[in-house]
């Protein structure tokens, strides 16, 4: 069932508990994401980066191949596809072309513009009955070209945005996009105690979900945090497991060339990573 992201993260903060927005690259990555939340009984946030919907070929073949899969897999569970780290430009194009969710990653420019941008982004989202993500304090790590210090954010600025009506905001809390440095200091949770305070019931996100222990990922729930993003952790356990099966030789064995075998073992780790990641967020029958 394919619904904007709001009421499952109203729940989810309500509850106690983090929903998982698992970014999306492929057919593989799609219907190995979805079997999974539907098989948990559990929501799920399909992300979409601007790199990645340029890969499938644009928003209209992301959003035909994801609505396409919950009717044809019979998905039951609620389903988002969201925009993630999106620019205002695309933040249109994917209303135009679908999208239950966007974010709107402003966090690059002055508060100011951000607050305006931002504004203008929630009246046409909410219009349309799309749920909207702001940014605040950029995230660090890369993704997409799209370069973070891994700032924490001004909570002041967090209630700037909160105020203007988004349904949830990302918050800048020490956290990085890929894999985490041995030198990392960890979150700031007080940097998260002090936006929640300013924010109040809005559900707060946490990017850069790979490789957050899972004390600190529990501790964050617990301070507000209802979505949770996750990407290079399914990266790197579906290259594991096709980096496994060709150094077995499997793809020279009889018709192990094709793809829907050379791929499987890497479909069947994604599903794997998922379910751990929603057993910790605690999203399992919350669907
Ligand atoms: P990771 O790639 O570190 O899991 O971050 C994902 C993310 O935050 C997407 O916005």
């Amino acid at each position: 069932m394919l619904v904007s992201a709001t009421e499952m993260l109203q729940k989810a903060k309500a509850g106690h508990y983090a929903v998982g927005q698992f970014n999306i690259n492929n057919i593989e990555w799609t219907k190995a994401i979805l079997t999974t939340a539907q098989e948990m009984n559990s929501p799920v946030i399909l992300g979409v980066s601007e790199g990645a919907g340029k890969y499938m070929g644009g928003y209209d073949a992301v959003v035909g191949m994801v609505k396409g899969m919950i009717k044809g897999l019979n998905i039951t569970v609620p389903v988002a596809i969201h925009l993630d780290h999106g620019s205002y430009d695309h933040c249109y194009k994917c209303m135009e072309a679908g999208f239950s969710s966007i974010m709107f990653d402003g966090s690059h420019y002055p508060i100011e513009e951000n607050v305006a941008k931002t504004k203008e982004l929630v009246e046409a989202a909410h219009k349309l009955g799309i749920s909207i993500e702001a940014e605040v304090g950029s995230i660090g790590g890369e993704e997409d070209g799209v370069v973070g210090a891994g700032e924490c954010a001004d909570p002041m600025e967090c209630k700037a945005i909160a105020d203007l009506g988004v349904d949830f905001l990302a918050a800048g809390i020490g956290n990085i996009h890929g894999k985490y440095p041995a030198n990392w200091k960890g979150l700031s949770f007080e940097t998260l105690a002090a936006v929640q305070e300013q924010t109040g019931d809005l559900p707060l996100v946490l990017h850069g979900g790979t490789g957050i222990p899972a004390d600190m990922i529990k501790k964050a729930i617990s301070l507000g945090v209802a979505k949770i993003n996750v990407n290079t952790e399914c990266q790197l356990s579906f290259a594991a497991a096709v980096r496994k099966y060709i150094e077995e030789g499997k793809d020279l064995q009889g018709k192990g060339f094709d793809p829907r075998k050379l791929l499987a073992p890497g479909t069947e780790a994604i599903k794997a990573t998922v379910k751990e990641k929603m057993e910790l967020f605690g999203s399992v029958n919350k669907a």
